[in-house]
């Protein structure tokens, strides 16, 4: 097994990742704010698979929270992620302390048009520009030529990717699709925080949203859309916060199944006060 390095400072990793670039090695990043779970595994796999150095950060990042409880609660299991990043060939894991990424506030604002403005952006004000904040520094320092995001966070992916557009930034970003539990649950590292009842309640998200596929001739998307918050609210314990059936690349509501030819499903719903998200493509 090769062996893998624990770094905790921008300065260490840039002179590690030096060498590598000049010998014209490809470097690989996944991004994660650590609590692994097979979700995460994924993307770590795709990412040693194609690049000849893998990389993995974990950092909780603060700008992004806007609910101080959230942060706080958020889980830490650093021991079990080391040795699940180790097994899965891991050459670096990054894992900065707040002030060495933030020394000063970071006051840049960025400015994703509409697609911040919906869903996650609205309910969460804040969330994305922070993800944008730590996510650029990221790539600033480690310069990978991939990236790996998944699926399950499908906004967040969409705004990585208009960030990368928009800073020029020499990476290719790759989305993973959603990793799920048997029960159809997406992976999430705040899944820790639900009981096992709350689990069998959430694993309703999914099977709701599966059996919606078939709905898709009887029902506009408007009338699709009322129909599943319904039947999710009926689920003891569940509370929707938004689902909205939007295209995929731009993220507006759409009003027919003919609006795109790219058409998916976003929801965000509270299992007690645990928030959850998933998605489901239509088109
Ligand atoms: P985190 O929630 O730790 O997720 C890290 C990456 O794993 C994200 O790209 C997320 O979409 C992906 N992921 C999580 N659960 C998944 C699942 N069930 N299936 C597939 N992929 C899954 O997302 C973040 O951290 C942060 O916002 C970050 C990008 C690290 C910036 O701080």
């Amino acid at each position: 097994m090769r062996s893998m390095k624990i770094i905790d400072t921008i300065s260490e990793i840039k002179s590690q990742l030096q060498g590598y670039r000049k010998k014209g090695k490809t470097i690989g990043l996944v991004p994660t704010m650590g609590a692994l779970h097979d979700g995460h595994a994924a993307l770590v796999k795709k990412c040693v698979a194609e690049n000849d150095i893998s990389i993995v950060s974990i950092f909780v990042n603060p700008t992004q929270f806007n609910n101080k409880e959230d942060l706080r609660l958020y889980p830490r299991t650093p021991e079990k992620d080391y040795k699940l990043l180790q097994k899965l060939g891991v050459d670096y894991i990054f894992s900065p302390s707040v002030h060495e990424m933030y020394p000063e506030e970071d006051k840049r604002i960025f400015d994703f048009g509409q697609l911040d403005k919906v869903m996650e952006g609205e309910f969460r004000p804040g969330h994305f520009n922070g993800v944008a904040q730590i996510v650029s520094k990221l790539f600033k320092i480690i310069e990978p030529d991939n990236a790996y995001f998944g699926e399950k966070d499908f906004q967040q992916l969409a705004i990585v990717k208009e960030m990368v557009r928009q800073l020029l930034m020499p990476v290719k970003i790759i989305g993973i699709p959603i990793v799920r539990e048997n029960s159809g649950l997406a992976m999430s590292s705040r899944n820790q925080r639900l009981s096992e009842e709350q689990k069998i309640n959430a694993s309703e998200i999914y099977k709701i949203l599966l059996e919606s596929l078939s709905l898709k001739s009887e029902l506009n998307p408007k009338k699709l859309t009322d129909h599943i918050m319904e039947k999710i609210n009926r689920v003891p314990g569940l509370q929707v916060e938004y689902f909205q059936i939007v295209d995929g690349d731009n993220l507006q509501t759409i009003d027919s199944w003919n609006d795109s030819d790219y058409i998916v499903g976003c929801i965000a719903v509270f299992c007690g006060d645990v928030r959850l998200i998933d998605n489901i493509r239509y088109k």
